[in-house]
């Protein structure tokens, strides 16, 4: 078995495989996205069309594992995509469906001629289709419905010539992921002052909000004491980063892709999560990403990550400022924990932790051997934040008696 990491609809998955596992079982018995019909298993009627990193590939002849870290979108990662929108339209009003079998990756196939070939007729959409086979409805409709859509969108483009440059095809898979930073990430950042930065003045966590379904997210800011090059720098040591994070330990990495094991320890529960994570990095804005998925065996939970950050030179003193946002989806036995305020705070202590570790081993010229920090102990963290709490408490109650007199 090999674990294999995908970036499937945009979410990354891990799953642990037979070497042999073909591209499209992966995604129906792994991911369980079904779109993804299986015809002939030999690369002939293209009923398992998907794209890797933006080009048309059969999945029933793509090995898994040859797809590790690249992106790939199956039927169901169209749902907000204008051409696909046209298709599915198109087809419904000419008929070109019938038993549906090979309508997932015909769609896909055709999608790409119409991007790729702006101006195809229907001889050269034809001969374009000729590697996606439909055994029940016949061809007069599926091509009728793509020439549709091509003339549809000429109109478009003819109509915004002024406008925005066309939709250009994708790069061919590479065999390393490419950079994909999630432009709405990468907003500037406000300013922050020194230390770990809570999300408002009071030092009361901000309420996390919550992104897509089932998923949490918050944010925060620290301050490495070190100029921004050097911190950069170092937030591309993976063993350095490793060794700063309470209760992370690194299996093995390469520049953008990293395998490593997470435990946590909360009451009668020592979850240990393995999994791994692609990373990117865009060094003209100093800001990146890491995408990962674990389990944790004993507790069968799962989880989903991604964090995105930004280096800035801290513009309320020296160093380097860091703005982190974090999304992440627990699932199984654990998920109820994933939500409460608790848990939320939890994370970002731990963000403290490590902010303080990686200042401490920046300032320190002597790094020596990396140590491991210890496990990361949700008891401890959490009677922590309780004890503040209840000071708090106390503390405004104190202020209001004195207000009162
Ligand atoms: Fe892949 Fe037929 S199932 S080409
Ligand atoms: Fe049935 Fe194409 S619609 S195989």
């Amino acid at each position: 078995m090999i674990t294999v990491s995908i970036i499937v609809n945009n979410e990354l998955v891990s799953a642990e495989v037979e070497p042999r596992t073909h591209l499209a079982d992966f995604l129906r018995e792994h991911v369980r996205v079904t779109g993804t019909h299986l015809g002939c298993e030999h690369g002939v009627c293209g009923s398992c069309t998907v794209l890797v990193n933006g080009v048309p590939i059969r999945s029933c002849i793509t090995l898994a594992v040859a797809c590790e870290g690249l992106e790939v979108r199956s039927i169901e990662g169209f749902d907000v995509d204008s051409v696909m929108e046209s298709l599915r339209a198109a087809f419904s009003r000419e008929h070109a469906l019938q038993c549906g079998f090979c309508t997932p990756g015909m769609l896909i196939a055709a999608r790409d001629i119409i991007l790729r070939l702006p101006d195809a007729d229907e001889a050269r959409i034809r001969r374009e289709l000729a590697g996606n086979l439909c055994r029940c409805t016949g061809y007069l409709g599926i091509i009728k419905a793509v020439h549709s859509v091509v003339r549809e969108q000429a109109k478009l483009k003819g109509m915004v010539a002024a406008g925005p440059a066309p939709v250009k095809r994708a790069a061919a898979p590479a065999t390393v992921f490419p950079p994909n930073l999630d432009q709405a990430r990468q907003d500037p950042i406000p300013a922050a002052p020194a230390g770990l930065v809570r999300a408002n003045e009071a030092g009361e966590p901000a309420t996390p909000s919550q992104s897509k379904q089932g998923w949490t997210r918050f944010e925060e800011k620290f301050v490495i004491h070190r100029p921004t090059t050097e911190v950069w720098e170092a937030l591309a040591n993976f063993p350095v980063i490793a060794s700063c994070l309470p209760g992370a330990e690194l299996i093995e990495h390469d520049q953008q892709h990293v395998k490593g094991r997470m435990t946590v320890r909360l009451g009668p529960i020592n979850a240990a999560f393995s999994g791994s994570a692609v990373i990117t990095r865009d060094e003209t804005t100093m800001s990146g990403s890491v995408r990962g998925a674990g389990t944790d065996d004993g507790s069968k939970s799962r989880t989903k990550a991604v964090a995105t950050y930004r280096a800035v030179a801290n513009p309320s003193g020296p160093g380097t400022c860091i703005s982190l946002e974090v999304e992440y989806n627990l699932q199984g036995p654990l998920a109820q924990f994933s939500r409460s305020e608790l848990a939320q705070e939890l994370g970002r202590r731990l963000i403290g932790e490590f902010a303080s570790n990686l200042n401490g081993r920046l300032q320190d010229p002597h790094m020596g051997a990396l140590g491991k920090p210890a496990a990361l102990n949700a008891n401890a963290l959490i009677w922590a934040t309780l004890t503040q709490r209840v000071k708090r408490f106390f503390s405004r109650m104190a202020g209001g008696r004195e207000g009162s007199h």
